[in-house]
């Protein structure tokens, strides 16, 4: 079979699933890769993480960690090489359907670079301290993301 170049890769369609077995470390690496902190990932996480795919390759990936009526959007991460193709886009849409079929009200993140693109989904600016104890109790609100990031909040019922 003859080799795909990078520019036949990046216009294969994208594809969304859930993390496939063993496919941990690679949803991890495009985490990392974006400058995003990945120490707080758990089995539970993974559960709850949409992985998009260019053929074999995972480019990108979005989790929700449940906390209560609340679920916290994190770790939205494209591949550099895949941006502004709407990777992203097509990931929160399916992270906020994915949040309602598990009942979730109300979607918050952290960000530290990335509030416009937020902003333009429906997120609005919100103060950190008035996100639900649940949401301020995980490890992301509690110590991984410094106080400069700026807190978003969505309804999504
Ligand atoms: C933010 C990010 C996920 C966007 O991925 P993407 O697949 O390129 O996004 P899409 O193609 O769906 O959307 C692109 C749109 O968002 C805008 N955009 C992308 N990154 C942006 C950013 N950091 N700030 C503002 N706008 C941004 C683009 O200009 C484009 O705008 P348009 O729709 O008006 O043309 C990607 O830049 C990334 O992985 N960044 C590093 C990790 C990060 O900051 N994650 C968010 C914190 S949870």
């Amino acid at each position: 079979m003859p080799r795909m170049d990078a520019r036949d890769e990046k216009r294969l369609p994208v594809t969304l699933s859930g993390v496939r077995a063993g496919e941990g470390p690679a949803v991890e690496a495009v985490i990392a890769g974006c400058g995003l902190h990945h120490a707080d990932i758990t089995a539970n996480i993974l559960r709850n993480t949409i992985v998009a795919r260019k053929g074999p390759r995972v480019v990108g990936t979005v989790s929700i960690e449940v906390a209560g009526s609340s679920g916290l959007l994190r770790s939205l991460a494209v591949v550099e090489k895949f941006r502004c193709q709407g990777v992203a886009t097509q990931l929160v849409a399916a992270a906020e359907k994915s949040a309602r079929q598990m009942r979730i009200r109300t979607l918050y993140l952290l960000t530290l670079t990335a509030e416009p693109f937020f902003s333009a989904r429906g997120f609005e600016k919100v103060d950190r301290s008035s996100a639900p104890a649940e949401i301020r109790d995980t490890a992301e609100f509690r110590s991984l993301c410094p106080d400069s990031a700026v807190c978003m909040k969505k309804s999504i019922v």
